[in-house]
Order: C-alpha cells, then structure tokens, then sequence
C-alpha cells in the first residue's frame, strides 16, 4: 500500500514549537496542510502560537518534555485527533557555563531537557508513529556544538546533550527502522531566533565570522531541512546529521 492509499494525513508533534525554529517548522507544516500540535512550556506562548498556524486541527499543549507522563498524554491526544506522522524535537535550552565551573544541578538540568527530554519525546509518540507507516519521521535539533565543543552559542554542557542526541537518533532510527519509520537529526549553526538574541554585537559579529556565508541562519533555513527529513519521499534517509550551519563545521 503507499502512503498516498493508506489516507493518512500528515500530523506533526513540535516540542519547543512556541519559538524560534519550532515555532517556524509549525507555521511550515500547517501551510502545507498538516495538523499541528505545539508543545511548549510556556502555556500563553504555545496558545498564540498556535492562533497565527493556516488550517484547522493544531493544538496548543503545555508541558515540558522532561515530564514523561505529560509527554506521552501529549501524543496520545493529539494522535485521538486524527493520528501522528511526524515528530520535531526542537525544545532545548542552552548554559553558557565553562565546563571547569559548572555545578552538578546545572548540567543535570542541561541534559535533562536537551536528552531526556527528546527521549521522552520521541517515545511518547513511537505507538502512534508505528502505526504511520512510511509517512513516520522523526527530526531532532542537534547542534553544531556538538561538532565544535561549544564555542559559538551554548559551551561544554550543551555541546555533551546535543553529542548524546547523536546516539539517541540512532538508536531509535534502528528501533524504528523495522516499522518503516525515520529517525534523523539537523544540526544547525548559529540562528536568528531568540536564543540568540542575547548575544551582543561583538559577539555576532565573531559567530557571523565563523561562518563561511559570513552570516547566521535564518529559522526558514532550517525549517526548511527539517521539512525535508520530514518528508515520506526521502524514505530512506535515516540515522543520519544533516548540518546546516554555513559551512562553520563540515560534519
Ligand atoms: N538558535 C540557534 O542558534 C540554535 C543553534 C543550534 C541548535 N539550536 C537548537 O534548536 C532548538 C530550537 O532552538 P531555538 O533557537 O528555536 O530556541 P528558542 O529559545 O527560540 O525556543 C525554544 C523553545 O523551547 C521551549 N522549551 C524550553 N525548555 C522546555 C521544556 N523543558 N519543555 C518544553 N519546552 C521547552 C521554550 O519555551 C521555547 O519556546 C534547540 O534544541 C536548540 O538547542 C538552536
């Protein structure tokens, strides 16, 4: 059966969908007909998110994905609204602590919600994406830290979650390779969204400098290679990092 005679219509769970890449992957997905559920910790931000999205269907939940629980009645409703395809792991945050100085708690906190929480992400909706077949793709936020030890926007304790996030993609890509389902990963480089609007202008310039295009990303930008992952014609892209960051690391 092919994905267009199954009739499943593309549903696409967001995690972090309140802001910045998220927020840019659902607006996207909901203009090319998709159902979108945004999924944020921050309630109000996640409601008028969802109020700006084309068509019917998203929902707004508010739940931090370090809450295993709430993850999973996160997926299970949304998928009762008409099932779910696609999954997008964008919540994370960042610590701008040096490795030499970081306290436990903070690097707790870090992996937490940069590891745990895709893990909880991605197997809260894995019952639902088994049943979506070859329409079933997972896309994870990785980050050029990871590559470089820090450095640009987060240091050590976030470049070791978006390192982890590297074994876990693969891991769940073997998974969930049997039920036709991908797992993959976009790291991007520095990007316009309001993670980075706290840096000043020196230190955009240097970042910018970094980058072979001599600029940051824009959201677009990676929105954009996440949609592509996304998409049931690259059905046998999986396991893999896809780096988008204007040549600042080639991978
Ligand atoms: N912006 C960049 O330069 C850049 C570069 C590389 C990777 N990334 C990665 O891309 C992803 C998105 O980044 P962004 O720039 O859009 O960030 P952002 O700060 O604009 O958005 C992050 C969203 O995640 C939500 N969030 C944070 N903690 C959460 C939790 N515990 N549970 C649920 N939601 C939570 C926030 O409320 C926010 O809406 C992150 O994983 C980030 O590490 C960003």
């Amino acid at each position: 059966m092919t994905d267009h005679e199954s009739g499943t219509a593309e549903a696409v769970l967001i995690t972090g969908g309140a802001s910045g890449i998220g927020l840019t992957c659902a607006r996207q997905a909901a203009a090319r007909g998709a159902r979108v559920a945004i999924v944020d910790v921050n309630p109000s931000a996640a409601a008028d998110a969802v109020a700006t999205l084309d068509g019917e269907g998203h929902v707004a939940v508010a739940a931090d994905v370090t809450d295993a629980g709430a993850m999973r009645r996160a997926a299970d409703e949304f998928a009762a609204g008409g099932g779910l395809t696609g999954v997008v792991a964008a919540a994370g945050i960042v610590s701008r602590s040096a490795l030499l100085d970081i306290d436990a708690a903070e690097f707790r906190r870090v992996l937490d919600i940069n590891v745990i929480g895709v893990q909880n992400t991605i197997s809260a909706a894995g019952p639902h994406l088994l049943r979506a077949g070859r329409l079933g793709s997972v896309v994870v936020l990785g980050s050029a830290a990871a590559f470089t030890g820090g450095g640009l926007m987060g240091n050590g304790a976030y470049a070791t979650s978006k390192a982890a996030l590297i074994g876990l993609v693969r891991g769940y890509a073997r998974e969930l390779a049997p039920h036709q389902v991908r797992v993959n990963m976009v790291a991007p480089g520095a990007t316009e969204t309001p993670m980075t609007d706290v840096l000043n202008d020196a230190d955009r310039e240097r970042i910018a400098g970094m980058s072979l295009l001599g600029r940051l990303s824009k959201p677009e930008e990676i929105a954009s290679a996440i949609a592509f992952l996304l998409a049931p014609g690259n059905g046998t892209i999986t396991g893999q990092v896809l780096h988008v960051n204007g040549g600042v690391v080639f991978g």
